[in-house]
């Protein structure tokens, strides 16, 4: 994209939260450090009687506090901004936006249209969109659409709006996101397996026990009960940021870094993920709990059967992780916020030192912390100085912030950078989500058939989730 290029991003339901919370300062952030090619524009589009000035002021009042960035003030990224009010179920109403979008553009831009609206909307935004000729790419010109989750609410649903959607525009065109690709940690997931010749020869089922993936939330459903009632942690957290870092994980090295040979290699580990409802006996391997005063939450039923915890047991039946167990657990309320994948080693095959009978002995781990102190840990044993033999645990910490004095940037900066540059490797591709959805959905069904149990809030949830461990395997990590 050459300099003087302009890129507008639209936001469909530019209102909601999403924009001041999160898109806008990554927007800003991005333009502060000049990391868009070309000019940018956003434009907010919401059916609310605003205008530029209110937008702004909107936006001033709900964006965490802007520093002034020493390319340009707050003061003049608003003046990039614009806002148009539109109905955006009205597909009159969209040639009108085409008309005022050319108008603030004042010549030919290559667009984003975000859509941050409800899921209902998805479809019909991007038909009306087409229909006045908004996502035509033509003179090099370039028009992208970007979906926030949920996509779908199961594999039929997803597969409908795949379709709907796929006939309307082409996949290049489509941008599905997953916030947890942007994080800095989940980056780095390849880098540090793939870039580390120590790693690698490891990797796999004959030298991992088991590996373990937490997303762990301290707050509750903050308002969003209705949202969440229709979503529960499996669709929230679990059919996207942890399947993703499942994915992440485990793939195989992909023949180069294009987006289609990543996507390729995550796709083939959603599909060896071994469905549930394989199980005989679901309750042993997947646990649901819901927060005590869950019920009586805005917007939840008060017998709402919607889980606000999940533990699961799972594999891949694949010729790297076959027989190794993978433990995956989210919840709200849970005593800490963070997320982290711990890759747990097999013991040496013969001990000089104590015997392996004794379950504390599984010294070797590294642990991922994705967020918060975002790092790596690498946990072995040590021979304590002295007479004698006395072993030990010790522990190696890498940091982020520590070792590059900076903090990481935010993920939807990233990911927004991308969609402006055309790089799709951090969203999901078509199949990806629907073979993300086709074992949640076997999650889901076998689910059905174990107990919603109650946990206290700022406790880790049902009791009975430490016994997806076996006898010797260890026990879920607390914050690292
Ligand atoms: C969102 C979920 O996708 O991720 C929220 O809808 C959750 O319920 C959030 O709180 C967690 O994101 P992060 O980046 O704070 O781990």
């Amino acid at each position: 994209m050459a300099d003087h290029e302009l890129t507008q991003v639209v936001i469909l339901g530019a209102s909601g939260d999403l924009t001041s919370r999160k898109l806008v300062p990554a927007l800003y952030s991005a333009h502060c450090e000049k990391l868009f090619p070309g000019r940018l524009q956003l434009v907010g589009v919401a059916r609310r009687p605003w205008n530029d000035q209110s937008f702004r002021q909107m936006l001033t009042d709900n964006a965490p506090t802007m520093k002034s960035c020493s390319y340009d003030s707050w003061e003049a990224f608003l003046g990039l901004t614009s806002y148009v009010q539109a109905h955006l179920e009205t597909a009159a109403d969209y040639a009108a936006l085409g008309k005022r979008l050319d108008e603030i553009a004042g010549g030919p831009a290559n667009r984003v249209f975000y859509l941050a609206v409800k899921p209902e909307l998805f479809l019909t935004s991007v038909q009306n969109l087409k229909a006045v000729g908004l996502l035509t790419q033509e003179h090099g010109r370039t028009a992208r659409v970007v979906v926030e989750k949920p996509f779908g609410s199961d594999l039929d649903s997803a597969r409908a709006l795949n379709h709907g959607l796929l006939e309307i525009i082409g996949e290049d065109q489509l941008y599905r996101i997953d916030h947890y690709l942007g994080k800095e940690t989940v980056q780095n997931l390849l880098v540090f397996r793939f870039r580390n010749a120590f790693i690698e020869p490891l990797w796999n089922q004959k030298y991992v026990e088991l590996v373990q993936i937490t997303v762990s939330e301290n707050i509750g459903v903050e308002g969003r009960g209705g949202y969440y009632e229709t979503s529960g942690a499996i669709r929230d957290i679990l059919q996207n940021h942890l399947l993703q870092l499942v994915a992440l994980v485990a793939m195989e090295p992909p023949s180069n870094l294009s987006p289609k040979a990543i996507r390729d290699e995550k796709v083939k580990i959603l599909q060896c993920l071994r469905p549930p409802t394989e199980e005989p006996d679901p309750s042993k391997i997947i646990i649901r709990g819901q927060y005590d005063g869950y019920r009586q939450e805005p917007g939840v039923a008060p017998d709402s059967q919607t889980e606000t915890f999940i533990a699961a047991r799972t594999y891949i039946d694949n010729w790297r992780w076959g027989g190794v167990p993978f433990l995956l657990r989210t919840g709200k309320y849970l005593p800490s916020r963070f997320t982290s994948i711990t890759v747990q080693f097999r013991m040496p095959p013969h001990t000089l030192f104590g015997s392996y009978q004794e379950c504390h002995l599984r010294p070797n781990k590294i642990t991922l912390r994705i967020q918060p102190n975002d790092g790596i840990d690498l946990d072995f044993d040590v021979k304590e100085p002295g007479h004698g033999i006395t072993i030990r645990p010790a522990k190696l910490n890498f940091d982020y912030q520590d070792y590059f004095h900076k903090p990481s940037p935010e993920a939807y900066q990233r990911l927004l950078q991308d969609v402006v540059t055309g790089d799709q490797s951090l969203f999901i591709r078509s199949d990806e989500v629907e073979e993300s959805w086709r074992w949640t959905d076997s999650l889901r069904a076998a689910m059905a058939a174990t107990p919603l149990q109650t946990y206290a809030k700022n406790s880790w949830g049902p009791a009975p989730a430490n016994a997806l461990f076996g006898e010797c395997e260890g026990r879920w990590v607390s914050a690292p």
